[in-house]
């Protein structure tokens, strides 16, 4: 059996522990591809640092065109990150007929349809299972689980970093900072973290997501970002008393072909599944038009959940060349977008509100939301002992987003309301 040369680019926390695990379970892997599986060689950065595991340095190189352009090499496995150069190796590398496996959201996110065109030209399989959730096989649920359904809903908690953060601040009271540090030695944070809270990380993972579900192109201007670096343990404390927890929630939503996808931090009804998902943890809700609710769970970051994706990928394609089928399953987005206005997509809302603590004040106030016909669920008055301001919390039944931001332009400049203190979006 001629074994299946692989090449590494990029030896960091997925790569260490795709070798650990390619090593590890040689035996198993190689029974089911029928072919043993060798790490030919691997590109890194710097070939003199000490590393977690031990590897032939001889393997070692710090030009990845090495790796790219050896003719004995029938795999490449992409878990260095980057987007333009990157890009440039990946196309290369299909171009000269090898495979690719890759854990690279952002650049699958912005780049996927061209390589993915670019593999199918060259038969060529492309697959990027590790670059959403991590350890859950979502990406094969979508294209192969639920090829028979028409999905109406995603709805994802697709960043482990910023649930270990909302987590950690809701269950422990823990700073901000502090947890994003602890995310960061754990290997969970993206090298430039502001990624993981500023909720991009996680809109490039729903554009993909998005794609796949929908059979739609979803770019990532498509998506609406908001991230968690404005949430505060008072927001999360407000959330817990009225029955939600915080998540950093991708939503992407299609009814009658139109589309929405947006990651904003969501309040969410205590008692679904998605409210009970902490720490590095991930989950995917996926709904069907027949299928109903359906749930995926996992480790969404981290060295041995991730490689783990990143190997199953591996025996995927290896499995394909013995078959003599690389590239024929690739999906390509054959619906045209539609994207929903802010008229069409509603949703409920949390709204807190420092207002003058007097006479008349709330008469004001849901005047407004009358106005733009924006129903309320509830309204709960706290006063202050301290100041003669007050706090208002309302929550909204479903409201247009269109309707919602007339109602906070008019709030801008209502004289009774001090300050609008925190919006959220709330689920379930
Ligand atoms: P790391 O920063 O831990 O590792 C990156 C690796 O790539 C390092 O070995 C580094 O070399 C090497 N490298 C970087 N730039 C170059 C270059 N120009 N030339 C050669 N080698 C280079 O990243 P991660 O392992 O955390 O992430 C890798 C990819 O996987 C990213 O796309 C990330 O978004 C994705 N991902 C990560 C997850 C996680 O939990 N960490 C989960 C899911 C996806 P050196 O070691 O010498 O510095
Ligand atoms: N930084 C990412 C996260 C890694 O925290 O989810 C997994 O893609």
């Amino acid at each position: 059996m001629k074994p299946v040369k692989v090449g590494l680019l990029g030896l960091g926390t997925v790569g260490t522990g795709v070798v650990r695990i390619v090593e590890g379970h040689q035996e198993d892997l190689s029974s089911q591809v029928g072919s043993p599986i060798i790490i030919e060689k691997i590109a890194v950065k710097n070939s003199d640092k000490t590393r977690s595991i031990n590897v032939d340095k001889d393997k070692l190189t710090e030009d990845p065109w090495e790796v790219i352009c050896d003719p004995e090499i029938d795999v490449i496995v992409e878990v260095m990150g980057g987007i333009d150069h990157t890009k440039e190796y990946i196309l290369e590398a299909l171009e000269r007929g090898k495979h690719i496996v890759t854990a690279n959201k952002d650049l699958m996110a912005l780049h996927g349809s061209e390589i993915l065109a670019k593999a199918q030209e060259k038969q060529c399989d492309v697959f990027y299972e590790a670059s959403v959730a991590g350890g859950i096989p979502i990406i094969r649920t979508l294209i192969e689980g639920f090829s028979s359904d028409r999905i109406l809903k995603i709805m994802g908690i697709v960043n482990g970093t910023t649930n270990f953060i909302l987590t950690k601040m809701s269950q422990e009271g823990a700073s901000y900072e502090a947890v994003l540090e602890e995310a960061q030695r754990l290997g969970y944070a993206e090298a430039d973290p502001t990624s993981d809270v500023e909720g991009l990380d996680a809109a490039r993972k729903m554009a993909i997501l998005g794609t796949l579900g929908f059979r739609t192109n979803v770019e990532l201007k498509d998506v609406s970002v908001r991230g968690i670096s404005q949430v505060s343990k008072e927001d999360i404390m407000y959330a817990k008393n009225l029955g939600y927890e915080m998540k950093l929630l991708g939503i992407a939503e299609r009814e009658d072909d139109h589309v929405s996808i947006g990651v904003q931090p969501t309040m969410v009804r205590k008692g679904h599944p998605i409210a009970s998902v902490n720490g590095v943890f991930n989950a995917v809700y996926v709904y069907g038009e027949a299928v109903g609710e359906t749930m995926f769970y996992g480790a969404g970051a981290g060295e041995m959940p991730t490689a783990t994706s990143v190997v199953a990928d591996l025996v995927a394609v290896i499995k394909n060349l013995k078959l003599g089928v690389n590239g024929l399953k690739a999906i390509v987005p054959y619906k045209a977008k539609k994207l929903k206005s802010d008229d069409q997509i509603s949703f409920k809302n949390f709204i807190l509100l420092h207002v003058d603590d007097k006479a008349g004040v709330l008469a004001r106030i849901t005047q407004v939301f009358a106005e733009f016909d924006v129903s309320l669920e509830s309204v709960v008055q706290h006063p202050n002992e301290l100041n003669p301001e007050a706090e208002i919390i309302i929550v909204t039944h479903n409201a247009t987003k269109a309707s919602m931001d007339k109602v906070l332009q008019h709030f801008e400049g209502l004289e009774v309301i001090r300050k609008i203190k925190s919006v959220y979006r709330v689920e379930g």
